[in-house]
């Protein structure tokens, strides 16, 4: 897959993709990006990317006409997406149906925003990864690509496929555990591990994640019992 981004920052990709599993993943090539600077294609003598609103109001607006000579840089878009806080919330569903794309174009904005026109007249989709407000796209791409990057295939390696996690199954993941099995903190205080864990009864240790995931979500995030 690869991962077209616009952005006055180019040096922020990979950032953090650059490591861990969506870096060795990037070495093997199971995803590319090109980071282009949107400075680059304006031609005036101040490389001018941006203008006050019209009507007025704080802030500076990305313009549309340096934002279209951009993306016609690249040969083709893919699905285009703009980061921003108004877009659709980011879900798993979403990501899941992201990474089945060959090419993703991804929009970072940053000041005010980007010219409505040039969203509208290209049919950029906009995404949002939570409701609060950062300075700009960049890192919110980030956000997106991990997501995205890690169920491409071959990228998680072995037995961690990501069937059994929060979300997949529409619920929260139940709490983990490991070694020792008796953990005394440094206050001396005891702390087992739930027994069924070491029962060996797998179909009721089943049975006990599921509780457990049921418990947690309906506590946490009981609008997901809802969906
Ligand atoms: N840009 C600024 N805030 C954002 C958010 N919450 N989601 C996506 N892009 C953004």
């Amino acid at each position: 897959m690869k991962f077209q981004i616009l952005t006055l920052f180019p040096e922020l990709f990979p950032g953090p993709l650059g490591h861990s599993i969506t870096g060795r993943a990037l070495d093997k090539k199971l995803w590319s990006f090109e980071a282009k600077n949107i400075r680059d294609v304006a031609s005036d003598n101040h490389k001018t990317v941006d203008d006050v609103p019209f009507g007025g109001g704080a802030g500076m607006v990305m313009k549309p006409d340096i934002v279209e000579k951009a993306l016609l840089s690249f040969p083709s878009a893919g699905r285009k997406i703009y980061m921003s806080p108004r877009g659709t919330p980011l879900t798993q569903n979403l990501v899941k149906e992201l990474a089945t794309e060959e090419t993703l174009t991804i929009l970072c904005g940053r000041y005010e925003g980007v010219d409505q026109r040039v969203l509208d007249a290209y049919n950029f989709e906009e995404i949002s990864i939570g409701d609060y407000v950062l300075t700009g796209g960049e890192m919110a791409a980030h956000i997106l690509m991990d997501a995205t990057i890690r169920l491409l295939p071959n990228v998680l390696g072995n037995d961690t496929t990501p069937y059994e996690e929060s979300f997949s199954n529409g619920l929260l993941e139940y709490p983990h555990y490991t070694r020792p099995a008796l953990w005394t903190d440094a206050n001396g205080a005891t702390h087992p591990v739930p027994d069924i864990l070491t029962s060996g009864h797998h179909a009721n240790i089943a049975k006990w994640r599921h509780e457990q995931s049921m418990e947690l979500t309906k506590a946490r995030r009981p609008d997901l019992l809802e969906k």
